[in-house]
């Protein structure tokens, strides 16, 4: 008896077993699902009916609170570890005072601070000393979701109604609706601008991967471009290509009219002032070859609560270099921190020296000049070397990352800017036989 009761016994704990191993794996199966179905962020976000028009991110918030705290964060001002960026307010020329020659003549010489998060967008504009009056309406469109509204209404007559006419008309500075449907929560570009300059490459939006959409809603404002003299609207220099060669034969055939930014005082060059080329530079640097986009280093998922979301503090990755790098690269912070400045030394370097050589070059050209019976024609020539040294320099010196996002082709850039203002202080002193 005591036998078979053992033996009913044993029978029991293998079934016991068995059924906790089944349960075990049952939760196991179910655990692997909750991790990649379920937090997956994107593919099952709760819809939350917000409409159409409602532009408050507390609003959103109330839906996402995890993504609307990250997003509060966006009002935290701090230096970057680098030294470089950061979300301080700090005028560039202090650094670099040769901005104050090479912007001469036109607003940026006046005021061109460091950029910070994007709940600051609107009051920075509303306060820049480079608007007054007459500034066109074209400045918002960076700055707000209700670039909506006012392209519903106006289509681009927005762009030449004067900034003083609209500013009443925008409640809200860059917040969820600039990247987000509020109907299916998926990533959109509001930009007509950048809709239409894809457009122009072939490019169809709708059919998008999510991949893509990653770059694009950043691509829509932290781009280059200029202004259409007669009608202000706004277009990204991009029909050739976006590197920066490519960009300046398209500025060089005149396009739409439009010649210069404006006209330097001493040398008498049409320049073109450069406008944060981070999506350009990016686009053609070795992460985004490998498939990694702005949200993968500025916006990294993070984990709170077992839940995994997309953080919304939009700010120098290297404030969070565990979350923001160390998911892919097996070296140590530090490693990675000293890679970074060390790319941002070298590009600094050189920047200062291609700026402070354009800045003797304006100098040069004005004063050769001013020789009687110099030669015109070489004195155009210079003046063409110094607008195309000046852009390859300014199209580094206006990007954002101090030369990380794309270090080889930033290097390049800045290589032919030294050249290129050396032939033009060459050039000058040809045309009036001098040595200045
Ligand atoms: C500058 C663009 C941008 C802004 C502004 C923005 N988001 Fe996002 N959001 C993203 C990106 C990029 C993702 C990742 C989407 C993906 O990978 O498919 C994302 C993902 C999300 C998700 C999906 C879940 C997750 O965390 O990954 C939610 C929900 C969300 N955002 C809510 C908001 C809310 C609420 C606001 C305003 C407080 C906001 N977003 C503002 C770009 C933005
Ligand atoms: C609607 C236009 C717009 C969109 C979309 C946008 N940005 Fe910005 N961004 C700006 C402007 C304008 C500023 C500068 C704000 C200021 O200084 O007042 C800025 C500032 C920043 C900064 C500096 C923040 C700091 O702390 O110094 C970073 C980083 C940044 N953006 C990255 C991104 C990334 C990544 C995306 C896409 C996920 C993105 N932005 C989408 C317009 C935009
Ligand atoms: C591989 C990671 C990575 C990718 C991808 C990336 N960035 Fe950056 N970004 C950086 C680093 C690193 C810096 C330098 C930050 C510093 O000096 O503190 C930076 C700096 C910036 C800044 C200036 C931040 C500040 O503190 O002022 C902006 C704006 C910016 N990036 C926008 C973008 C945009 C837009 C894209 C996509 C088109 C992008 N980045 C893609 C890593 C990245
Ligand atoms: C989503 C993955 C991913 C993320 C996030 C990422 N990287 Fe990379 N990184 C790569 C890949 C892929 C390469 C290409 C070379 C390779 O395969 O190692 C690369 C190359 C580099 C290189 C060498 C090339 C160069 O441009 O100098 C550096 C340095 C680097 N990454 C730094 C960083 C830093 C700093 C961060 C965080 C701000 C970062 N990466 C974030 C995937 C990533």
């Amino acid at each position: 008896m005591a036998g078979v009761l053992k033996k009913e016994g044993l029978a029991l704990n293998k079934k016991r077993v068995l059924f906790v191993i089944l349960i075990g794996l049952f939760l196991m199966g179910g655990a692997i699902l909750v991790r990649v179905v379920i937090l997956k962020p994107a593919s099952t976000i709760q819809l939350a009916g917000i409409p159409p028009d409602e532009y408050d991110p507390a609003v959103w918030g109330r839906h996402y609170p995890r993504e609307y705290q990250s997003y509060l964060k966006n009002k935290e001002m701090a230096p970057s570890p680098t030294g470089f960026g950061g979300s301080e307010k700090v005028q560039k020329s202090v650094q670099e005072p040769e901005i104050l020659t090479n912007f001469k003549g036109m607003p940026f010489n006046v005021d061109y601070s460091e950029d910070r998060g994007h709940p600051y967008a609107l009051d920075d504009l509303k306060n820049s000393k480079r608007i007054n009056e007459t500034t066109a309406g074209s400045c918002m469109t960076c700055k707000t979701p209700n670039l909506i509204d006012v392209f519903k209404e106006k289509g681009w007559g927005y762009a030449k109604t004067p900034l003083k006419d609209l500013l009443p008309k925008l409640t809200q500075p860059i917040a969820c609706a600039n990247c987000h449907d509020p109907a299916t929560m998926n990533l959109r570009v509001i930009n007509p601008a950048f809709i239409e300059a894809v457009n122009r490459r072939g490019i169809d939006l709708t059919k998008a991967t999510r991949e893509e959409m990653r770059g694009y809603v950043c691509g829509q404002c932290h781009v280059e471009y200029y202004f259409v003299p007669a009608d202000k609207k706004v277009i990204f220099p991009w029909a050739n290509g976006l590197k920066p060669d490519e960009m300046y034969t398209y500025y060089a055939q005149k396009p739409n009219a439009f010649e210069k930014d404006w006209q330097h005082p001493d040398s008498q060059a049409l320049m073109l002032k450069a406008q944060h080329p981070d999506y350009e530079t990016w686009s053609t640097g070795v992460h985004a070859k490998s498939g990694v986009s702005c949200p993968d280093c500025h916006m990294p998922f993070t984990r709170e609560d077992g839940v995994k979301y997309t953080s919304h503090w939009v700010t120098s990755p290297m404030k969070n270099i565990k979350q923001s790098c160390r998911p892919c690269h097996t070296q140590s912070e530090d490693w990675l921190l000293d890679r970074v400045k060390t790319t941002q030394n070298n590009v600094w370097q050189l920047q200062r020296i291609a700026g402070q050589t354009i800045a003797k070059a304006h100098g040069v050209i004005g004063q050769a000049a001013q020789v009687k019976d110099s030669d015109k024609k070489k004195l155009d020539q210079s003046r063409e070397l110094i607008r195309k040294a000046q852009w390859f320099w300014d199209i580094v010196a206006a990007e954002n990352s101090m030369g990380f996002h794309n270090p080889s082709q930033v290097e390049n850039t800045l290589g032919q800017s030294i050249d290129l203002a050396h032939q033009a202080i060459t050039a000058a002193n040809d045309a009036a036989h001098s040595n200045f």
